[in-house]
């Protein structure tokens, strides 16, 4: 099949950035959509011109690495589901696609469709972790977790980190990452003493990134590669207001 694609190219943060429209050619149906990105760069760079630049890494869905907008659609029409195991078989003969990068302050475009993630890390790095000693994997063994909360945790840790979450909040909120990380550690014992501590140091610095506050929206839960659900937030609001008070 073949189809049309208007892509987002900037050179840098500080280029205004435009659509530019290619054609994208005999396109194979068991193409993932960035084996089909591979191919249309091939192209360009034949032909001398700046290939289209995106992120990715795994592309086995797991890194959390890739994604743009596909139509206005983080990570494209099919749900739970990375942009590099999107498949063409979901798309049609004669197809127009508009490709965008996130769009969101707090995620400065570096080129074309890649932007600048570090924010997430900064949330991390502000409390997402567990520094008191876990002990080694047979002691950590011997700490029973009741199965519930042992599958609620892992039901969070599956967040990738990939940001689709901000880019598809109409507030550019990353409450549904924040969430993620902190219903995670805080639900397993090992998370209890900084539990509150925390989820106050993660949030503080989730508002000083600029991320916009959540609504309920709910746009978050509807395009999350890894159907992280909206609960996370209830959870990091209440972890919050319980360290807010009790300090
Ligand atoms: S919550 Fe979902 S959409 Fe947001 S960063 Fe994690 S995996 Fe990506
Ligand atoms: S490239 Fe790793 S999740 Fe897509």
């Amino acid at each position: 099949m073949n189809l049309t694609l208007h892509v987002w190219r900037q050179k840098n943060a500080s280029d205004p950035g435009r659509m530019v429209r290619y054609t994208a050619k005999n396109v194979s149906t068991h193409m993932s959509f960035l084996e089909m990105l591979d191919v249309v760069n091939e192209d360009l760079i034949a032909k001398g011109e700046e290939p289209i630049a995106f992120d990715h890494d795994c592309r086995e869905g797991i890194c959390g690495m890739c994604g743009f907008m596909i139509n206005g659609v983080a990570h494209g029409p099919e749900r739970g589901t990375t942009i590099c195991q999107l498949h063409m078989r979901h798309f049609k003969d004669g197809d127009e696609l508009y490709l965008e990068p996130w769009r969101s302050r707090a995620f400065p475009v570096i080129r074309d469709l890649v932007v600048n993630r570090g924010a997430f890390d900064r949330i991390i790095a502000a409390g997402g972790y567990i520094s008191v000693r876990a002990g080694s994997a047979p002691e950590a063994a011997s700490i029973p977790v009741p199965k519930d909360e042992a599958e609620a945790a892992m039901d969070a840790a599956a967040c990738i980190g990939c940001g689709a979450c901000v880019a598809m909040c109409p507030n550019g909120s990353a409450a549904l990452f924040t969430g993620a990380k902190i219903a995670h550690l805080g639900r397993l014992p090992q998370g209890q003493p900084e539990r509150d501590n925390r989820a106050i140091a993660m949030v503080v610095q989730m508002t000083e990134e600029g991320f916009g506050h959540c609504t309920n929206i709910g746009e978050c839960e509807a395009v999350c590669p890894k159907q992280i659900k909206l609960d996370v937030i209830a959870r990091m609001h209440r972890d919050y207001l319980h360290g807010a008070w009790t300090r």
